[in-house]
């Protein structure tokens, strides 16, 4: 089984740059490209947040038609940079499974042999997320469901600190339970996550704990204690989560571009041990 994840849209009204000078949308249009020229296809397409920039209607009816072009199935989930009810308004028609609850856009899929679980993570006007008393209750009941069948668990705000002081300033705020509830479920493959747009990779109760790039601007690397966040046009990328049961889930981070045709290795005849026998 294979799963696209595309993160952090920051769709714009159109005509409209985000930061005054970036066409997000023509960047999301580039990323879905990529996504339907994989071979193979991926049997899914995970949206882990911040699909519109500001929450508004008219930025979701863009987000819904730049998905439209992917054949397969996609699930989205909200991040900070989007609004719960309009999300749900524009995108349920086309994604029914935001009704699957009536207070969040939470929700599992079945329909794969690996689950997916959908968070929502956000907490209205805050850049920061958080997994409340009544989040962590309803993702409880589903991994009870779960029968041990291999699961990835997909949220916009990371649960885990990754070191970098703009970013873990705003994580998701989650409780004990939370990370406890992950550490007991050792079906859980992966927590991905987008909200930090660009790729890191941690241990996480007892499990993987990753951020996808974003499909536009990255946040630049800066580990210097208490700088704030800066973003830097570095290459955009997704991740493919490729399952098997032989492998489990192994993650690939790849850039989104035109970086010319792949090429065979044609090695020099005086390659060094090419003729030593
Ligand atoms: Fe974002
Ligand atoms: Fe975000």
């Amino acid at each position: 089984m294979l799963i696209a994840q595309i993160s952090d849209f920051h769709i714009r009204p159109e005509g409209q740059m985000a930061y005054a000078g970036l066409d997000t949308n023509a960047m999301a249009r580039r990323a879905v490209a990529t996504i339907t020229a994989l071979d193979p296809a991926p049997d899914c397409v995970l949206v882990t947040g911040d699909l519109a920039d500001c929450g508004r209607a008219e930025e979701y009816e863009i987000v819904a038609d730049i998905l439209s072009t992917l054949p397969m199935p996609v699930f989205v989930i909200p991040g900070n940079h989007d609004r719960r009810e309009t999300m749900r308004d524009v995108l349920a028609p086309t994604f029914p499974y935001l009704r699957q609850a009536d207070d969040f856009l939470h929700y599992a899929i079945e329909d794969f042999p690996v689950r997916l679980i959908g968070l929502d993570t956000v907490l209205a006007g805050e850049d920061g997320g958080a997994i409340c008393a009544a989040r962590e209750a309803w993702f409880a009941a589903r991994l009870a469901e779960g029968d041990g069948q291999p699961t990835l668990v997909f949220m916009h705000h990371p649960p885990f600190r990754v070191g970098v002081s703009g970013m873990d300033i705003m994580m998701c705020d989650v409780g004990a339970g939370f990370s406890d509830l992950i550490r007991k479920h050792a079906e859980i493959e992966r927590v991905t996550c987008g909200h930090y747009h660009r790729p890191i990779t941690t241990r996480y109760a007892g499990t993987i704990g990753l951020v996808a790039p974003g499909i536009a601007h990255q946040v630049a690397l800066d580990l210097r204690p208490g700088e704030p966040n800066r973003f830097i046009m570095e290459p955009p990328g997704f991740a493919l989560h490729a399952w098997a049961p032989e492998t489990g889930l192994i993650t690939h981070i790849a850039p989104i571009g035109n970086f010319g045709p792949s090429r065979d290795f044609v090695l020099d005849t005086a390659y060094p041990g090419k003729n030593d026998q």
